[in-house]
C-alpha cells in the first residue's frame, strides 16, 4: 500500500495482477461496476475532446485565457486542460458518435436533457479541468468561465463514479512527490500554479470545505499538511474549520500565510521569476496550528491594555489546556510569558484550571458512554457487549474456520446465532459471509472488499493470516463452545451490577489503553 500508494484493495488487486492471479468476479455488484467503468471511459473521451478543442480555431480565445494567466503549454498538457465549445451539442453528438448512450451521458453528469427532452452539453463556452482519481481514472470535470459571470465555476454534480467529498484535485500527481508533505489550497489555478512553480505535491478540494472523508484521504498519503488558503476572511474562517477536520486525523498541520490578501496563484503570479524562491520562503516561515490560533486570539483583544492582557492570557491558556502533548504546551506557554511578561507560575495555574475541569467533563462524558453500555444500548439503540479477549479471539478462530470451510456455514451457523458475537465487526463479518456461502455466492476474500471499509478489509486479511495454518480437528465446535460460555458469562445485565469501584477500574482501564495508542 505504502509503496504504490494505493488503498487496500487496489493493492491487492495491483499485486494479483504482477503475480498473474486471476481475481474473482464481483458477481454481487456487477452492473454498478460496469456502469462506473462507462462513466471512466466518457469522461476520458470528454477530456480528449475539449483538450482537442483548445487547440482548434473554436478554441484560440481559450487557449489565449490560459496563456494570459501564465500557464506554460506543458503545464496546460499535463493536467489536460481543456475548452468546452460554446455550442448545445458538440460533446454531446461526439460521445455519441463513440458509442456513449443516453443514459450513460446523463448519468455522467456531461450532458443533460433540455425541456424539450433532448440531450446537450452541460459545459459550454468554459476552460475545463478535468479532475482525476488516484488510479488516473477521470472522474469529473470543473469548468471556468473566461468573464466575469456567475457561476465562476461550474463543476460536475455527484455521479456513480465520482463522490466530491471523497477527492482532492491534482492528488493523483500529488501522491508521487518526493515531498513528504502536502499542500492543500482552495482553487484549482492555486494548484496548478504551484505545481508550475514547481511545488508538485499541492492538491485543493473540490469546490467545497475540506470534509472528514478527504482529511482520512490526506492521512494515506502525509503526516504532515499545509494549509495554503486564501487569505480573506472567508480563506481564514475555512482555515480554522479545517484544522479541526485534519487534527482529527492526527495530522501535522502547518498554516501557511500568503501576504496581501492574495490567493497562492496571484501571489506566484505576482513575483514572476522568484515565484518558487518566494514562495519556498512562505513554507519554510509556515507556522503550525496552535501558533495560528494564538496569533488569531490575540487579534481579538487589544494586549496594550492591562484588561485586554488578562483576558487574552486567560483564553489562551484555556486554549493550551485541550492541547494532549505536555512539552507543546510548556513551549507555547513559556513563549507567550515572556512576551506578555506574565508570570510563569500563575499561567501554568490556570492552565491546570482548565485542565482539570476538561478532565472532569471528559470523565463525565465517557462515564455516560460507559452506562449506556452497561444499560445495553449505544447509540443506534443496538445491545452492546463489553469486550472479552477470549470471546473475541474465539470468534476470529472461527471465521478463520469458516475462511478455509465455507461449505460449514450452514451448520456453524445454526449452532451459533450471529447475536451471540461480542463485537460489532465480528458479528458483520460472521453475517456476511455465512449468508453469503449458504447462498452460492463467492466468499473469496475480494467478494467483501465491498461491504467494509479498507481498515475492516485489512482486519479481515489479518484474521484470515492469522488462521490460514490452525488445525481444527472438530469442525469448528470448540470454537463455539468458547463463545457460547463466554457470552453467558458477560452479560450488559450482570455488569451494572457491579460495585462503582469497578466501574471506576473499568474506566481507568479503557483510559489507559488509550494513552497507550
Ligand atoms: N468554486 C466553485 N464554484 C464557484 C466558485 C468557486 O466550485 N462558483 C471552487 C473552485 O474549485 C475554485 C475554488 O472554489 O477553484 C476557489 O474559488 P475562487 O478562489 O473563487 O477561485 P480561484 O481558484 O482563485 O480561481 P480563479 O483564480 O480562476 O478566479
Ligand atoms: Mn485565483
Amino acid at each position: 500500500m505504502r509503496a504504490e500508494r494505493l488503498a487496500y484493495i487496489d493493492a491487492v488487486k495491483f499485486l494479483a495482477q504482477r503475480a498473474n492471479i486471476k481475481m474473482p468476479d464481483n458477481s454481487f455488484d456487477d452492473s454498478a461496476q460496469k456502469l462506473r467503468i462507462r462513466i471512466y471511459e466518457a469522461n476520458r473521451e470528454a477530456a480528449r475532446f475539449f483538450f482537442s478543442q483548445l487547440t482548434a480555431p473554436t478554441g484560440k480565445a481559450a487557449l489565449a485565457y490560459l496563456r494570459g494567466r501564465k500557464l506554460s503549454d506543458k503545464t496546460i498538457r499535463s493536467f489536460g486542460l481543456g475548452f468546452a465549445p460554446n455550442s448545445w451539442t458538440a460533446l454531446t453528438d461526439h460521445l455519441r458518435s463513440k458509442g456513449f448512450d443516453a443514459a450513460e451521458l446523463i448519468q455522467s453528469n456531461l450532458c443533460v436533457t433540455n425541456k424539450r427532452g433532448n440531450l446537450i452539453d452541460r459545459f459550454r463556452n468554459r476552460v475545463m479541468f478535468p479532475i482525476l482519481d488516484v488510479r488516473g481514472n477521470v472522474i469529473a470535470f470543473g469548468g471556468r468561465i473566461m468573464t466575469d459571470e456567475k457561476p465562476k465555476y461550474l463543476n460536475t454534480s455527484d455521479t456513480p463514479a465520482f463522490k466530491k467529498s471523497e477527492n482532492l484535485f491534482a492528488l493523483n500527481i500529488a501522491k508521487k512527490s518526493k515531498s513528504d508533505k502536502l499542500i492543500l489550497c482552495e482553487g484549482y489555478m492555486d494548484v496548478i500554479a504551484l505545481h508550475q512553480a514547481g511545488f508538485d505535491f499541492a492538491v485543493a478540494t473540490l469546490g467545497t470545505a475540506l470534509t472528514y472523508e478527504q482529511a482520512a484521504v490526506l492521512k494515506h498519503y502525509t503526516n504532515t499538511v499545509v494549509l495554503c488558503y486564501d487569505s480573506d476572511q472567508a480563506g481564514q474562517n475555512a482555515t480554522v474549520r479545517a484544522i479541526d477536520i485534519l487534527r482529527k486525523e492526527n495530522l501535522d498541520i502547518k498554516i501557511l500565510k500568503v501576504p496581501n490578501g492574495k490567493d497562492p496563484d496571484e501571489f506566484l503570479r505576482s513575483h514572476g521569476e522568484n515565484g518558487h524562491i518566494k514562495f519556498k520562503n512562505l513554507l519554510e516561515a509556515a507556522g503550525n496550528d496552535i501558533l495560528y490560533r494564538l496569533d488569531r486570539l490575540r487579534q481579538e483583544y487589544d494586549i496594550n491594555t492591562d484588561d485586554g492582557k488578562i483576558k487574552f492570557m486567560t483564553e489562551a491558556a484555556r486554549m493550551l489546556a485541550f492541547l494532549d502533548n505536555d512539552i507543546e504546551r510548556d513551549l507555547y506557554a513559556g513563549r507567550l510569558c515572556g512576551e506578555m511578561s506574565i508570570d510563569r507560575k500563575s499561567f501554568n495555574n490556570q492552565i491546570d484550571k482548565f485542565i482539570r475541569s476538561r478532565n472532569k467533563k471528559e470523565d463525565r462524558e465517557e462515564f455516560r458512554k460507559i452506562q449506556n453500555q452497561l444499560a445495553g444500548v449505544n447509540s443506534g439503540g443496538e445491545r452492546v457487549k463489553s469486550t472479552n479477549v477470549r470471546a473475541v479471539k474465539a470468534e476470529e478462530a472461527l471465521i478463520g474456520y469458516l475462511f478455509r470451510n465455507p461449505e460449514m456455514s450452514e451448520s456453524i451457523r445454526r449452532q451459533l446465532p450471529p447475536e451471540r458475537m461480542t463485537t460489532d465487526f465480528n458479528r458483520r463479518l460472521y453475517t456476511s459471509f455465512t449468508d453469503r456461502a449458504m447462498s452460492g455466492k463467492g466468499v473469496s476474500f475480494t467478494d467483501f472488499s465491498g461491504e467494509f471499509s479498507s481498515e475492516e478489509n485489512s482486519r479481515i486479511a489479518a484474521i484470515m493470516a492469522n488462521h490460514a495454518n490452525d488445525i481444527s480437528s472438530n469442525s469448528g465446535s470448540e470454537y463455539i463452545s468458547v463463545i457460547l460460555s463466554e457470552s453467558e458469562k458477560l452479560s450488559a445485565e450482570d455488569l451494572a451490577n457491579e460495585s462503582p469501584e469497578a466501574i471506576q477500574e473499568y474506566l481507568n482501564k479503557i483510559k489507559n489503553k488509550k494513552s497507550k495508542k
